[in-house]
């Protein structure tokens, strides 16, 4: 990781992941050891094992708070102040997942069993549910740092609008799934409500809660935006040609499922075979994940797609530069988008 990126994430992270421990009864004052409800919780943020005790799991690459927490320092704010809301933000983005990978049918999350395929479909939606309600009161936490009272409701009320927008963006996703055609415009408007609008948001109340005017506080937000945006299309890429070892989610499932990502989209304008593959058959198994990945390889369906990031990315940056952000802040916030487009991970 880059210098100034990697200095800040160094001081972010064990703030934020305290303060997600007090919200969600995982530190020394409130653990309640092997608690079979908070346990689940803490299973999925990475902190119990299957078992629920105790344990070092792969938390996630925790972008968001640490997206947060950078941009309320570029924008000129403490972050110490904006720890809640990056918190909140990091549970609210878990919760998300929960429910993804029941929706998703996804045996594998951060290299580990999901929660569903733990402990059954009914306690993994209430285990999300826990975790949307939490995400509100880490929240509110923000009034506990000085933070003004009008500043905070203003917080809360983007929050809840994102978390309405993420939930369209995971239903259009799933419609997609039984639709032949989807096109790239119908595409673009799914990945901005079930990604981008929270990577957003990170950008949005780190500016905020740094008290930037209202002209700043949206160049912000655009450029988390269409960091999302960039993000978004990367993932599509490597759940199709990532490494499963290192990506930590099954690399076949966004086929089997017909999931219409970018890639796939781009190639079933272009193939006659694809086509055909993804409407008639019910088949899922390797050799039809073999065949799918071959055509889209034929198409140029990956370097279209790649060129798409690039081009997020590129706009998010003139959205960063238009913020006059403050150093070291601005120099980190260009590092991670750097690092986010260029990921493997
Ligand atoms: C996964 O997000 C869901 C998407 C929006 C692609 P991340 O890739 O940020 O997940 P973690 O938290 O690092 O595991
Ligand atoms: C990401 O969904 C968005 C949310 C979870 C809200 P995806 O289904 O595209 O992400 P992965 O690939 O499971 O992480
Ligand atoms: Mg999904
Ligand atoms: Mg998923």
């Amino acid at each position: 990781m880059a210098d100034e990126l990697s200095t800040f994430s160094a001081a972010f992270l064990p703030a934020v992941e305290s303060e997600m421990r007090a919200v969600l009864r995982a530190d020394g004052a409130t653990a309640v050891p092997a608690d079979p409800f908070y346990g689940m919780i803490h299973y999925h943020m990475g902190w119990a094992d299957e078992g629920l005790q105790p344990a070092g799991g792969d938390s996630g690459k925790r972008i968001r708070p640490i997206l947060c927490l950078l941009a309320c320092a570029a924008a000129g704010g403490d972050w110490r102040q904006a720890v809640p809301a990056a918190a909140a933000i990091e549970i609210l983005h878990n919760f998300s997942l929960v429910h993804d990978d029941i929706e998703d049918d996804s045996p594998t999350r951060r290299g580990r069993r999901t929660v569903w395929t733990l402990w059954g479909q009914p306690q993994a939606i209430n285990t999300g549910d826990a975790m949307f309600a939490l995400a509100h009161l880490a929240l509110g936490r923000l009034a506990d740092r000085g933070v003004p009272p009008d500043t905070v409701v203003r917080a809360l009320r983007r929050f809840d609008e994102t978390s309405v927008a993420l939930t369209r963006g995971q239903h259009a996703d799933m419609t997609f799934e039984t639709r032949a055609a989807v096109n790239v415009e119908e595409y673009v408007a799914m990945i901005t409500g079930k990604t981008a609008v929270l990577v957003a948001l990170c950008a949005e109340l780190g500016a905020l809660v740094a008290g930037a005017d209202d002209a700043q506080v949206d160049h912000f937000a655009a450029f988390g935006l269409n960091l999302g945006l960039a993000f978004q299309v990367q993932d599509d890429i490597l759940g199709i040609w990532g490494d499963e070892g290192v990506t930590g989610k099954s690399a076949a499932t966004d086929i089997t499922t017909r999931k219409k990502t970018l890639p796939v989209l781009y190639a079933l304008e272009r193939n006659e075979e694809l086509r055909a593959l993804y409407e008639a058959s019910t088949q899922d198994d390797g050799m039809f994940v073999r065949r799918v990945v071959t055509l889209l390889d034929e198409t140029g369906a990956r370097p279209y797609a790649v060129e798409r990031a690039t081009d997020y990315s590129d706009e998010a940056l003139a959205h960063l530069a238009a913020a006059r952000p403050v150093q070291p802040g601005a120099t980190a916030l260009q590092q991670l988008t750097d690092m986010l487009l260029r990921r493997d991970f």
